[in-house]
């Protein structure tokens, strides 16, 4: 893959040896995103940053990741603050907007609508999330930490066994997930889920073509020997009503004695963020915020250098970053 100058839409892009390159470049970001270097490698270059949809970790990391490597950011905030509220289409924004920086990142509550606005751009375009459908960058970030935390633990991702729980069906980040990892060998996947919430399909079929044991269940018992647990959000605002979402809310929770009866003492605990925190929702209890294997702080910490390492290899300044530094 020649990340320099393209667009970075979906995790279909990647292979293992793309996907080595970014955890290579993330890995040599530490020092920056750790404030023990600074670089000014993108001093003068324009961060456009779209969030059409609402965001915390993602729009600010990006943000951050660009900060981090010199340059600065311009953010547009919700629908009703831009020209698309006025039906403005997707190209023309992109058209107009390419002009004002080096780079897009933007997430849009449409599926497809990030590819449709790359269109008409002329500067790389990174998937921030697009509706229900992908989540690139959050996929990388969560399998650079998957890699981390099983290294930690003497393990590999050939062989790995990952139960993903909760709403399968509209979590974009499971899809995207699921997709990278299915470039691994052996990979057990147990997809725990109502059945209307259930792994699409499609990507069902991916894994299994791929040579990937699926085992289908909508209890968390017979998960035990999981490597990792991936707790997903109820995705309520792509439900066609509350009700229906209401239907599923605390469905599968997470605490410390479900997870100590559930699964082996190392099973390492991620999720996308943000959780739902409501009491009648609390899918992952703040009880286990001292559990030493919830890894979901580590893994927000991992999306800043995997922006950077995007935000390099894009513009294609990753060999030179060290050649910028400035005292600390
Ligand atoms: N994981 C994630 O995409 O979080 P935000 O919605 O806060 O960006």
């Amino acid at each position: 893959m020649n990340f320099k100058g393209n667009h970075i839409l979906s995790v279909n892009q990647f292979d293992r040896d793309s996907i080595q390159k970014v955890f290579d470049v993330a890995a040599r970001m530490t020092p920056y995103a750790m404030r023990e270097k600074r670089t000014t490698v993108l001093d003068g270059a324009i961060l456009g940053n779209l969030f059409f949809e609402p965001s915390t970790r993602t729009r600010v990391s990006f943000g951050t990741a660009f900060n981090l490597l010199g340059g600065e950011v311009r953010e547009t905030t919700g629908m009703s603050n831009s020209a698309l509220a006025k039906g403005e289409s997707l190209y023309d924004t992109a058209r107009v907007l390419s002009g004002y920086s080096d780079v897009i990142a933007m997430r849009h509550p449409q599926a497809g609508s990030v590819s449709e606005f790359a269109e008409g751009s002329r500067i790389p375009v990174i998937n921030g999330g697009d509706g229900p459908n992908e989540h690139p960058t959050q996929a990388l970030l969560d399998l650079f930490t998957i890699e981390k935390e099983i290294k930690y633990h003497g393990g590999s991702i050939d062989g790995l066994h990952i139960a993903m729980i909760g709403d399968l069906k509209f979590g974009r980040t499971v899809h995207s997930l699921s997709k990278l990892l299915s470039l691994y060998n052996n990979v057990h996947f147990t997809l725990i889920s109502p059945k209307e919430l259930g792994m699409p399909e499609e990507i069902r079929a991916t894994l299994e073509s791929a040579g990937h044991r699926v085992t289908v269940t909508e209890q968390l018992e017979g998960s035990v020997d999981a490597d990792i647990c991936y707790q997903t959000r109820i995705q309520e605002e792509r439900f066609p009503s509350q009700e229906e979402a209401n239907r599923y809310r605390g469905k599968f929770r997470l605490n410390q004695d479900i997870y100590t009866k559930h699964f082996q003492s190392k099973t390492v605990i991620m999720h996308p963020l943000p959780r739902d925190s409501r009491a009648d929702a609390n899918e992952l209890d703040n009880d286990l915020n001292m559990n030493p294997n919830l890894a979901i702080f580590r893994q927000t910490d991992n999306g800043v250098l995997i922006r950077m390492a995007l935000f390099a290899l894009t513009l294609g300044v990753e060999d030179i970053v060290s050649k910028f530094d400035r005292a600390v």
